[in-house]
C-alpha cells in the first residue's frame, strides 16, 4: 500500500519526509536504513538543522546503508562511506561503530556480502530511506533483480551508469560497473519505507513503481507488496500518476 505526498519543490519534499523520520527518531534505539545520491540530500540538511537547533540525538541509533561503489577505496571522493560522512554522519553525534557501510574494497567481496546480510538480518531496519532510479531500481537492484535477493553484487546498467556519470566528471569510464547492494527480500523487511523522488526524468519509474505490473523489470514494484510504503514527489516526478 502506497501513501503517496505530493509536495510543492524539493524542500517540501524534504520537508515531508523529515517529519517521517524525526518521529522514528524520537524511538529509544532506532535503526534506520539509508541511501545516497541526491534524493536524500534536503532530508539530511533538515536531520543535521534539527541536531543543532533542537539537540535530537543519534548516539542510540544504528544505520544500515543500501549500497556502495565495487572497486573504489572508502575514503574516494565519490564512494558511498564518504558521501555519508559529508553529507550526515560528520554533522551528527552518531557512534562511527553504529553506522554500517557495505565496503566495497574488500578482495572477497561474495564474503563481504554475506557479512553485511548477517549484520542487517540481526536488526529489524525501523525506516529504510529510498530513492529510485530512471530504470526503476532501488538501492542498486536493477532490473532483472531477483525479488528474493539479499546483499549482492549487481552490475550497474549504462542507463545508471549514465545517470550518475555527473559525479565523475560526466565521464562514464569512470563510474564503476558493478555495485555491493542490499537486496529487494533484504529492503522488503524494513518496517516503514519512504522513497524520495523528483525530476521529470523519475516520472516513469515512479509510475512503474505504483501503477505498473509487479515486475522485476520495474525493480521498485516489489514495494506494492510492502504495507507501509510513503511515497514523496515533487510534481514532475508525479506527472504520469
Ligand atoms: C543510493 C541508491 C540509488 C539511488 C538512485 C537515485 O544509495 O541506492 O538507488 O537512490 O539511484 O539516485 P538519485 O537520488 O541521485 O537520483
Amino acid at each position: 500500500m502506497f501513501n503517496i505526498i505530493i509536495a510543492e519543490n524539493y524542500d517540501q519534499v524534504s520537508s515531508e519526509a523529515f517529519k517521517i523520520m524525526r518521529e522514528v527518531v524520537r524511538k529509544e534505539a532506532p535503526v534506520l536504513g539509508l541511501a545516497t545520491g541526491s534524493s536524500p540530500v534536503g532530508l539530511y540538511k533538515k536531520m543535521i538543522a534539527d541536531h543543532n537547533s533542537n539537540g535530537t540525538s543519534y548516539k542510540n541509533c544504528i544505520t544500515f546503508n543500501l549500497d556502495e561503489y565495487i572497486g573504489l577505496p572508502k575514503n574516494h571522493e565519490q564512494s558511498y562511506w564518504t558521501f555519508m560522512h559529508e553529507n550526515l554522519f560528520d554533522n551528527i553525534d552518531i557512534p562511527e561503530e553504529n553506522i554500517h557501510i557495505p565496503a566495497g574494497d574488500k578482495e572477497d567481496e561474495e564474503k563481504e556480502c554475506v557479512e553485511y546480510e548477517t549484520a542487517l538480518a540481526a536488526h529489524v531496519v525501523d525506516l529504510q530511506v529510498l530513492g529510485i532510479g530512471s530504470d526503476g531500481h532501488i538501492a542498486f537492484n536493477e532490473p532483472g533483480a531477483s525479488f528474493d535477493s539479499v546483499t549482492h553484487i549487481m552490475e550497474l546498467t549504462e542507463q545508471t551508469r549514465r545517470d550518475n556519470a555527473r559525479f565523475f566528471d560526466d565521464d562514464i569510464t569512470q563510474v564503476p560497473t558493478h555495485a555491493i547492494t542490499m537486496g529487494l527480500a533484504s529492503i522488503m523487511r524494513a518496517r516503514k519505507i519512504i522513497v524520495i523522488a523528483t525530476g521529470a526524468n523519475k516520472a516513469d519509474a515512479v509510475y512503474g513503481m505504483i501503477k505498473g505490473p509487479k515486475t522485476t523489470d520495474c525493480p521498485a514494484s516489489i514495494l506494492q507488496d510492502h504495507d507501509d510504503v510513503t511515497v514523496i514527489l515533487d510534481p514532475a516526478a508525479a506527472a504520469r500518476l
